[in-house]
């Protein structure tokens, strides 16, 4: 059998690209309208250089550290990603990985499997919403996350339902009907991996979303859940203090770009926030969250946890947002290409190629600790700030 380890993010995404239907692999690539956030996102780490030193460097490196109160081995958490027929075991087996891998788990409330499996596999999980349903759906979501142990909320908030992409979307069934495979039968049949995958699972990939209802209550359809979201009035700064009121908890706010509005999430109650674009999924021409991060980290850094993500590819991505002010970063793509091209143990190798990679840029720099990273560590072109 050939080797499944892979060194790279990159190879992972290869490797994911030759073993998923080309619609499935184009729901992950995900972006909007010509793409240029989600290429700056990434583009941008690559913009900024590092200054190491080359005698007395630390034989030992601690990267541990605490975000909404949760201890993880690495500053690293995993984004939430909403349903993907990326492999059977979806986000039971990325809430395993972490859980090996000492990270927090972060599951939306889009997302394929029951929250009360994926806490049983990892006690480290927050749970996402978006403002979607009226305040008493919310409520029902909230709670029904508290009684299942989620220990941190993250409320979502950048979205726009921009559908346009020059490159063409991907057709996602609407339903798994015998006649929608049959239709997909095609480009199923020349991914035979990932077929076998499903097939030895016994189920087919499904589109419903457990966690949108009550427990006990039948799942919505992804499309008649996304419908809900679409038809609600946008959150206020007050409904976010309400949220906050009702989770009673660590609450991240995702998807702040502005500095105004990172002190709008201070005044909201939020415990944290994370500085970013979807992934470069919200409005196109949006910049990367690490052009944004200096100014947002300088601004509230000392009232509330800043967290950033977008782009996150490699252990030096980590470095670099952590000198620029981020207490972790989380990683959105990296991680369902890991699990698309080797289940829980591709996305334990993401998280071990992201670890050694920390570890080298602390070496490289000459720190015994993360906590010792600062923007004296990096070259920063002019103007990289926005
Ligand atoms: C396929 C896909 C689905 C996503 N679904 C969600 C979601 O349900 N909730 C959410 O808050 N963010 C969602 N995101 C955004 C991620 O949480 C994260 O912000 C983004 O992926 C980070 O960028 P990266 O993929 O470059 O790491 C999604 C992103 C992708 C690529």
């Amino acid at each position: 059998m050939a080797n499944s380890w892979f060194e790279s993010v990159a190879v992972a995404q290869q490797r994911a690209k030759r073993k998923l239907p080309k619609s499935v692999y184009g729901a992950l690539i995900a972006g909007t309208e010509r793409g240029q956030s989600m290429s700056d996102n990434e583009a941008a780490f690559a913009e900024l250089g590092v200054r190491p030193i080359t005698a007395g460097q630390s034989p030992t490196r601690n990267m541990t550290t605490e975000v909404m109160g949760q201890s993880m081995a690495m500053p690293v958490l995993i984004s939430p990603t909403g349903v993907q027929a990326v492999h059977p075991d979806g986000e039971i087996a990325v809430a395993r990985a972490a859980a090996a891998r000492g990270v927090v788990m972060g599951l939306s409330s889009f997302a394929s499997k029951p929250i009360e499996d994926v806490i049983a596999a990892n006690p480290q999980t927050f749970f996402q919403i978006y403002w979607a349903g009226d305040r008493d759906s919310i409520i029902t979501r909230i709670e029904r996350a508290k009684s299942a142990g989620a220990c941190g909320l993250i409320l979502t908030l950048d979205w726009s339902f921009v559908h346009s992409r020059d490159w063409g979307s991907p057709q996602i069934p609407q339903d798994t009907k015998l006649t929608t495979l049959i239709k997909h039968a095609p480009e199923t049949l020349m991914r035979p991996a990932w077929l076998l995958e499903w097939l030895r699972s016994g189920q087919i990939p499904a589109l419903d979303v457990p966690n949108f209802t009550a427990i006990g209550e039948s799942a919505p359809h992804f499309f008649d859940a996304y419908g809900t979201w679409w038809g609600t009035t946008p959150a206020t700064w007050k409904d976010v203090a309400w949220v906050a009121e009702q989770w009673d908890g660590p609450l991240m706010v995702k998807g702040i770009g502005r500095v105004d509005e990172a002190r709008r999430a201070v005044d909201s109650g939020a415990t944290a926030i994370s500085v970013s674009n979807h992934g470069g999924n919200n409005l196109d021409g949006t910049p990367a969250p690490i052009r944004l991060l200096p100014a947002i980290a300088e601004a509230v850094g000392d009232q509330i946890e800043v967290v950033m993500d977008g782009g996150v590819r490699r252990g030096s991505d980590v470095v670099k947002a952590l000198a620029l002010g981020a207490k972790a970063v989380m990683i959105g793509r990296a991680y369902l290409w890991g699990l698309a091209a080797n289940g829980q143990a591709g996305v334990e190798n993401v998280l071990d190629v992201l670890r050694s990679g920390i570890d080298s840029n602390l070496l490289g720099l000459g720190k015994s600790s993360i906590d010792e990273l600062s923007p004296d560590d990096l070259i920063i072109p002019d103007n990289f700030v926005r």
